[in-house]
């Protein structure tokens, strides 16, 4: 009898999602204040004139709501919310508190003014998350004691603190929960100038020559997102310190880049099978997410939240409420005819 290979996790060049590497590299790479962060300035302005009202006040800033595709800098904005209020974080996540109790802990815990950070709060339960509740609007925990009909609910007073919240997933959380906070915020892809100027930073923190082909080349397959930018660099430098002098000029970029099989546009072969699947198998589609991820055995999410969010911002894919569209870029990106019918993009911001 044939045993089934072990399936290997595949490398992941491109994804926004964090690799092995990255953790340490997003630590000594990641901006400290508001004015270190690139891009994203409408963001940014909008935090430092709510920063700095909160801070004349004397008062803890307002909750605020981070969202958008892995990699782009949610958890650093807390961190840098948190340094520019002159305030602790405390860091958490949706799935690392489990029970109402994690919770309570954490909140009784807080200093008055902190941030508390929840990644991922799409994924907290329901209970903790109606725990929280009274905690972002009335400053207090009703904390019950005792089971069954001799249960009491008393209601404990908390410091006034900041929730920041990140998700990937903005629809995935409860209207309920969303309302609570006073600033939403969406981080949107960078752009090739942005990726460029946090390439250049990196690259003077880590202590790598690199010129401003080398950068370009980079910058245009970062996939608009900084910790894509920061693993490429991070891995041109190795190809041209084994195959080069150590430089990275755009000749080195484009070799090393092209030996990680990654496109002119940053896209790697998981894109490909997925665009492919769309047009080749289901005549451009629509065709649901879950179709698409057991015909390439990827998993939906990782589909949708790593690789979906980018060929859509290149105008290669559009979500309809049928399922997924192939656009005729896609299939002129692979060099194929586009079926009749096939829908435009509504925009490409790259080119
Ligand atoms: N605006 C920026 N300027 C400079 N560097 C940035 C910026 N945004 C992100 N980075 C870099 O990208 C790395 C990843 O950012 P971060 O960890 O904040 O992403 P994230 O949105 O929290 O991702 P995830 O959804 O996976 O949690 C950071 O280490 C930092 O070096
Ligand atoms: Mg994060």
């Amino acid at each position: 009898m044939m045993l089934p290979m072990p399936k290997e996790a595949p490398e992941r060049v491109i994804t926004g999602d964090p690799q092995d590497g990255d953790i340490q590299a997003d630590t000594s790479l990641r901006p400290r204040r508001l004015g270190e962060y690139v891009n994203q300035d409408k963001v940014k302005s909008n935090l430092s004139i709510s920063i700095e009202a909160a801070r004349g006040r004397g008062e803890p800033l307002d909750h605020v709501l981070l969202y958008g595709p892995p990699g782009l800098g949610k958890t650093t904005l807390a961190y840098i919310i948190a340094a520019e209020m002159g305030v602790s974080i405390r860091v958490t996540s949706g799935p690392a508190i489990e029970r109402i109790g994690d919770l309570a802990a954490i909140l009784t815990s807080l200093q008055d003014g902190d941030v508390l950070f929840i990644d991922e709060i799409h994924r907290l339960s329901r209970v903790v998350e109606e725990f929280l509740y009274p905690a972002l609007e009335d400053g207090a925990i009703d904390w019950v004691t005792g089971k069954g009909p001799g249960a009491r609910s008393i209601r404990l007073a908390i410091k006034p603190f900041t929730l920041v919240g990140a998700t990937t997933r903005y629809a995935m959380m409860s209207p309920p929960l969303r309302d609570r906070f006073g600033a939403v915020y969406r981080l949107d892809f960078h752009d090739v100038e942005a990726l460029s100027q946090i390439i250049r930073r990196s690259a003077s923190i880590i202590g790598i020559a690199i010129d401003e082909g080398g950068t370009e080349a980079i910058a245009r397959r970062a996939r608009g997102t900084p910790r894509v930018a920061n693993r490429l660099l991070r891995r041109v430098r190795d190809f041209a310190q084994v195959r080069a002098d150590g430089h990275i000029t755009e000749a080195v970029a484009l070799e090393a880049l092209g030996a990680l099989e990654i496109d002119h546009l940053g896209l790697d072969n998981v894109d490909e099978r997925v665009l492919r699947t769309i047009i080749e198998k289901f005549d451009g589609g629509p065709v649901g997410l879950e179709t698409i991820a057991a015909s390439i055995s990827e998993e939906a999410d990782t589909i949708m939240d790593v690789y979906e969010p980018y060929l859509m911002q290149l105008g290669f894919l559009q979500r309809t409420p049928r399922g997924r569209l192939a656009t005729r870029l896609a299939y002129e990106h692979l060099g194929l005819q586009p079926r009749a019918g096939a829908p435009s993009p509504q925009k490409a911001l790259f080119d």
